[in-house]
């Protein structure tokens, strides 16, 4: 039985798809969105842009783009019933993850949970009309995207909504509608709003990581998109995922200095703690993410001032990429290990920083579900096998005859 299928934990050497969208080299260091390396596309392109690029496989033409950023837009405008969806995950005794709150509540834009159109083959057919309806799902969720992230924010804080105004771009829009610093009349600060453009980009695609296999195993049982986000979103929350730009704070804060860096790295070394922002699955060098986003910082602290946490995260850098523990086992800084210091010094709390990751990995999710709807021989469901290793076959006993 063993024999004929390869028994690979955590997936570590499995492909299960074909792919065009994202290219990694975990050896090099790189990183290509559809074949552009992501040095040049942080520095010239914008998340919405290499958002259509992830999506459809080409730049757009100014024509394509400006249709495409409208129709995105047009889905953030606030509806009354966003507030009552993600309030309803307003539970103060055991407060719901905010990230779970916010995307769980897109899932209540699902239109297939309309019964007139549960349980069609909506999007997996590939005709023009299916076409139709699944961008218009795709833009629907993009724009949804920030409209509940923002508003699980603002409820937390007790204030209510607040419509974009035109003119902004998509992350401008966001800023907007958080509002983060609820001042009044509060416009995004165009450093800041560049800055997190580009940390929106940097992490809208990863290929199959965790969360975006997450997308397609539920995608391929043609639930509908805002189901597979959810999956996807829970995927993420984890620590060992997308939950690590609040862990790195957490450990940063709980280090506190640098001069308690060495004592820290001792208890990683004897396994009781992980170096969050450290190590990944297929970087056995730097993520070429950090590095972007480590000049990024710098960026951002010259408005915000210097977020107090970064010399410790400097130590703890250093130490750990000149010690053998780290260097022999190839860990390096992945790109969560910089990002939540920027994210604490625009203001938001730590549990909102995975709200910051997942609000652009919903571009490389769709990306991934769209690639498998419209893949040539259909959609087959994604059922992995086991070794079993269990008991043979025995009889039942009676409960009074069991000791
Ligand atoms: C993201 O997949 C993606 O692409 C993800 C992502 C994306 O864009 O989607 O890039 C985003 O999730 C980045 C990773 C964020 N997670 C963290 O920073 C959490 C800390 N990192 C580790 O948990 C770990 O490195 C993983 C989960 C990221 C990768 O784990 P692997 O590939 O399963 O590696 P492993 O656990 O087999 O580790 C190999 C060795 C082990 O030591 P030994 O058993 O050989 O003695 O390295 C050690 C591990 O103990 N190790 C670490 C470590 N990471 C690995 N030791 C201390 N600290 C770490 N961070």
């Amino acid at each position: 039985e063993a024999g004929v299928r390869v028994y690979d934990p955590g997936f570590m050497n499995t492909a299960v798809i074909q792919s065009n969208i994202t290219f990694i080299d975990g050896e090099a260091g790189i990183l290509r969105y559809r074949g552009y390396p992501i040095e040049q596309l942080a520095e010239q392109s914008t998340f919405l842009e290499s958002a259509f690029l992830l999506l459809y496989g080409e730049l757009p033409t100014q024509q394509q783009f400006k249709l495409f950023e409208q129709e995105v837009l047009h889905h953030t405008y606030v509806h009354r019933d966003v507030e009552q969806i993600v309030g309803a995950f307003r539970y103060d005794a055991h407060p719901m993850s905010i990230l779970t709150a916010s995307f769980a509540a897109l899932g209540a834009f699902a239109p297939e949970a309309n019964p007139a159109l549960a349980g069609q083959k909506l999007y997996s057919s590939g005709t023009t009309e299916a076409l139709a309806v699944m961008d218009k799902q795709i833009f629907r969720i993009l724009g949804k995207a920030i409209t509940v992230g923002a508003m699980a924010y603002r409820i937390r804080q007790g204030r209510a909504f607040n419509a974009p105004p035109s003119g902004l771009n998509y992350t401008e829009t966001y800023l907007y509608l958080l509002d983060h610093l609820n001042e009044p009349n509060y416009k995004p600060n165009p450093v800041i709003a560049k800055a997190l453009d580009i940390l929106f980009l940097l992490h809208a695609d990863h290929e199959l990581n965790c969360s975006a296999a997450a997308m397609l195993q539920v995608g391929s049982s043609l639930a509908d998109p805002y189901s597979a986000v959810a999956a996807a979103t829970a995927a993420l929350y984890g620590p060992l995922h997308g939950g690590a730009n609040e862990a790195v704070i957490r450990m940063l804060t709980a280090i506190g200095s640098p001069e308690n860096v060495p004592a820290y790295l001792e208890k990683v070394k004897k396994k009781e703690v992980v170096l969050s922002g450290f190590g990944h699955r297929i970087y056995r060098t730097s993520d070429p993410r950090s590095k972007i986003i480590r000049k990024t910082a710098e960026e951002v602290f010259a408005v915000t001032g210097r977020n107090p946490l970064l010399d410790t995260a400097m130590a703890l850098h250093d130490a750990a990429i000149s010690d053998e523990y780290f260097v022999s086992r190839r860990l390096y800084p992945n790109v969560d290990y910089w990002s939540g210091l920027i994210y604490q010094a625009l203001g938001f709390p730590p549990d909102y920083f995975t709200v910051l990751f997942a609000i652009p990995r919903v571009v490389g999710w769709l990306a991934h579900w769209r690639q498998l709807m419209l893949q040539k021989n259909g959609v087959k469901i994604w059922r992995p096998r086991q070794l079993y290793v269990g008991e043979g076959e025995r009889d039942y006993v009676e409960i009074e005859k069991r000791e």
